[in-house]
C-alpha cells in the first residue's frame, strides 16, 4: 500500500496535487510519502514485535538525510555501506549504536571515520577485512564489534545481477570456512564478535530462500556458540521484494516474514537485526517526468520524457518494470495503445518501457513512475550532461524541496582546467 492515489481525477501524493509540485519544482524529480515510509518501517517493527529487534533501514535504497531523519526518529536503525552513508545516517541524527556497517570492500580510511563516530557493529566479509579491521581498532585504541557475513550458498531466485547468497558471488565467507574465520576473529584482540551476519540477495519474492538461509544460521550459532563464541544478534540482511507490477502476484508481507524469522532463529535468544531498504522506501516514492514528445516511429509509437535513464537507470540496468501511469486519470474506459516510452539519452538502453498499454497522451502531459522510492535517485548520474533530479518530500498537505535541481553553472562549475590549458 502506498499514498499515491488518484482524487478527483488527479493524482495526489497524500494530500498535495502531484501537477502542484510539478508546476513548483519543474520536470523531473522524485517525490516521497512520509506516511508511507512511516508505514512500512513500522510493518517491520510490529512483524518482529514479542523479539529484541532492530530494524536497520539499508542507506543504499534512498539516502537523502529527510528521509533518513524521518525514518531514524521513529527508531530506525541503518545499514550502511560506505563512509558516506554513515556520515549522511549521523547527518540525519541517528546515534552509531544503531549503525551496521556493511560492504565487501569497505577502507581503512572507512573504517576509521565509523570506529572514531560510534558503530553498533561491522558485518565483515573475509580475512584480510577482519586484519585491516583489527589493526585500525587497535591504533585507535578501540574494540571493533563484529558479525560475519556468511555465504549460506542458497539461490534466492531473484535477478542475477542482485542475488549475493551463491558459493560463486562476492560475498560473505563460505559458510564451510566459518569456524575457521570466527576462530581468527577470536584471536584478534582489537575485535569482539557479537553475531552473525547473512543478506543473500534483494527483491526476493518467496520466504523459501530466506528461511533456508535463516535455518543454516541457527544450526551454525549452535556450532559457534560450543565453540565458545557470544554470539547474541543475528543480522538476517534485507531483500524482502515489492509488487512491481500491480497486476502480478505479492511477494510476502513483512508480518508473514517476520512469522518466519521467529519460526527459524526465535528460539536462539538473539538480538534480530534486519535490513530492509526496497521494501521501506520503493512504493514509498514516484518519479514524475513530463512527455516532450509523441512521436511515430515506423511501426512503433514513443513517449519522449524528460527523464532518462540517467534519473531512473533500473530498467535498463535491470530490465525492471515501472508502472507509468498519467498524472491526469484518464477517462473511464478510454482506449490505451502500446508505447515504448523512452528518455532524450542518446542510446537504445534509455527506454523505460516497450509496447507499454497507456491512455492518449499530449507533449506537455505529466507521467508518474510507480515504485521509484528505492534505488531511483541513488543511482542517478549526469550522463549527458542532465542535472541531478530534485528530490522532494510530502507530509499530509505540505510538501518541502529535500534536494534542489542544482543549476547548470553548479554542474559545469565543479570542473576544473589543468594549469596548461
Ligand atoms: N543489506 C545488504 C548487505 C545489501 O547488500 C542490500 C542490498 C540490502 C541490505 C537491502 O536490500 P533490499 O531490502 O533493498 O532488497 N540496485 C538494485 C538493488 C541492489 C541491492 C543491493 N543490496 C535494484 O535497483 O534493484
Amino acid at each position: 500500500m502506498d499514498h499515491f492515489d488518484y482524487r478527483n481525477g488527479e493524482l495526489h501524493a497524500e494530500e498535495v496535487p502531484v501537477h502542484r509540485i510539478a508546476e513548483e519544482v519543474g520536470t523531473p524529480f522524485y517525490c516521497y510519502s512520509t506516511a508511507t515510509l512511516s508505514r512500512h518501517f513500522a510493518l517491520f517493527d510490529e512483524a518482529l514485535s514479542g523479539t529484541e529487534h532492530l530494524v536497520c533501514f539499508a542507506v543504499k535504497a534512498n539516502s537523502n538525510v529527510a528521509v533518513l531523519k524521518h525514518l531514524g526518529d521513529l527508531g530506525a536503525g541503518m545499514d550502511v555501506v560506505s563512509a558516506g552513508e554513515y556520515l549522511r545516517a549521523r547527518a540525519a541524527g541517528v546515534p552509531g549504536e544503531r549503525i551496521v556497517f556493511s560492504g565487501v570492500g569497505k577502507t581503512r580510511e572507512e573504517m576509521r571515520v565509523a570506529l572514531e563516530g560510534g558503530i553498533r557493529q561491522f558485518n565483515v566479509e573475509s580475512e584480510p577485512e577482519m586484519e585491516a579491521l583489527d589493526e585500525v581498532a587497535r591504533s585507535l585504541g578501540r574494540i571493533a564489534p563484529v558479525a560475519l557475513r556468511i555465504n549460506p550458498d542458497v539461490d534466492a531466485r531473484t535477478h542475477e545481477k542482485i542475488a549475493t547468497g551463491k558459493a560463486e558471488n562476492k560475498f560473505g565467507i563460505p559458510l564451510a570456512r566459518a569456524r575457521e574465520a570466527y576462530a581468527l576473529a577470536a584471536r584478534l584482540p582489537g575485535l569482539e564478535v557479537v553475531g552473525i551476519d547473512v543478506h543473500i540477495g534483494s527483491q526476493l519474492t518467496e520466504l523459501a530462500p530466506f528461511e533456508q538461509a535463516y535455518g543454516k544460521l541457527a544450526e551454525l550459532t549452535g556450532v559457534l556458540r560450543a565453540d565458545g563464541h557470544d554470539i547474541r544478534r543475528l543480522d538476517l540482511g534485507g531483500g524482502l521484494g515489492i509488487p512491481y507490477e500491480r497486476s502480478n502476484s505479492v511477494p510476502p508481507l513483512p508480518v508473514e516474514y517476520g512469522a518466519m524469522v521467529k519460526r527459524t532463529v526465535g528460539h536462539l535468544g538473539c538480538e534480530i537485526e534486519i535490513e530492509p531498504g526496497r521494501l521501506i522506501a520503493g512504493n514509498a516514492g514516484i518519479m514524475v517526468a513530463r512527455v516532450i514528445y509523441v512521436k511515430r516511429g515506423g511501426n512503433r509509437r514513443f513517449l519522449i520524457l524528460d527523464a532518462a535513464m540517467n534519473d531512473l537507470v533500473r530498467p535498463a540496468l535491470y530490465e525492471a518494470h515501472h508502472d507509468i501511469i498519467p498524472v491526469v486519470a484518464p477517462a473511464p474506459g478510454a482506449p490505451r495503445h502500446e508505447h515504448d516510452v523512452v528518455g532524450p539519452v542518446c542510446e537504445t538502453g534509455d527506454t523505460f518501457a516497450r509496447a507499454r498499454p497507456l491512455p492518449a497522451l499530449v507533449a506537455g502531459d505529466l507521467v508518474a513512475f510507480r515504485s521509484a522510492g528505492a534505488y531511483g535517485a541513488v543511482m542517478a548520474s549526469e550522463y549527458n550532461s542532465r542535472p541531478l533530479i530534485p528530490e522532494v518530500m510530502v507530509r499530509g498537505d505540505e510538501f518541502a524541496v529535500i534536494r534542489p535541481r542544482p543549476g547548470y553553472d553548479e554542474m559545469i562549475g565543479r570542473d576544473r582546467l589543468p594549469a596548461w590549458l
